[in-house]
């Protein structure tokens, strides 16, 4: 008699499979967590509350390409894409393999490209699409877990590509990457949101607009 493949697959993946099927897409995050938990640094996706507070300020007529940093299984995506211009574009960048393969599974939007990579190589990846500049990123990195670094070098990059008058946008559990921003951007904005687990604060580093 032959087995089938899930009776081959080892008890353990078949048990995490089952749970992940039972809890949908946060059943995708929470395996994508216990893989990788430092990468990750949450449990749970981002809050509704939070998603309102910290895309509030964005001026979306003036937003061609908006790039996002670690989205996970797209808590952001689908808000984002529902503001987004009919001709902007919205590039997702994530260094988890599994989570890049469930957006592009899941997200069917001729705007949208999930691509599997680290936010610092931003300018070479926003490139490859034909951009030099964004008008927003938004960030949900877990900066005070990252590798050594990685935290400055991803604020440098991104000081880098955004463009004057736009902003780069951060929702964090510490104020760790106030540090890294501080440097690039010439105003940052702060705020919190209870409503979230856990409660979080909210950067905006705003570019100073070209006078020239
Ligand atoms: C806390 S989760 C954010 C989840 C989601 N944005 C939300 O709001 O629910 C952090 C994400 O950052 C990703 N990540 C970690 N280091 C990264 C890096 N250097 N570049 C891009 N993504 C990274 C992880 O794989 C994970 O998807």
């Amino acid at each position: 008699m032959s087995l089938s493949k899930s009776a081959d697959a080892p008890l353990l993946q078949r048990a995490k499979n089952k749970l992940r099927r039972m809890l949908g897409p946060w059943g995708v995050f929470f395996t994508g967590f216990l893989k990788h938990p430092v990468m990750v640094g949450s449990v749970i996706p981002s809050s509704r509350f939070t998603i309102a507070k910290m895309l509030a300020p964005v001026d979306w007529d003036n937003t061609k390409l908006f790039v996002e940093y670690g989205p996970g299984i797209g808590t952001f995506c689908q808000p984002v894409l529902d503001k987004l211009r009919r001709d902007g574009t919205l590039i997702v960048i994530d260094t988890n393999p599994d989570f890049i393969a469930y957006l592009r599974r899941t997200i069917k939007d001729s705007r949208f490209h999930a691509v599997h990579g680290s936010a610092a190589d931003v300018a070479e990846i926003i490139g490859s699409f034909g951009f030099d500049h964004a008008d927003y990123v938004l960030s949900g990195l877990p900066f005070s877990t990252l590798p050594d670094g990685v935290g400055p070098a991803i604020g440098k990059a991104t000081g880098e590509v955004v463009r004057p008058g736009g902003a780069f946008l951060v929702y964090q559990f510490s104020a760790k990457c106030r540090d890294y921003m501080a440097p690039y951007f010439d105003r940052i904005d702060q705020g919190f949101e209870f409503w979230n687990i856990l409660p979080c604060k909210l950067f905006w580093g705003w570019k100073a607009e070209d006078k020239s």
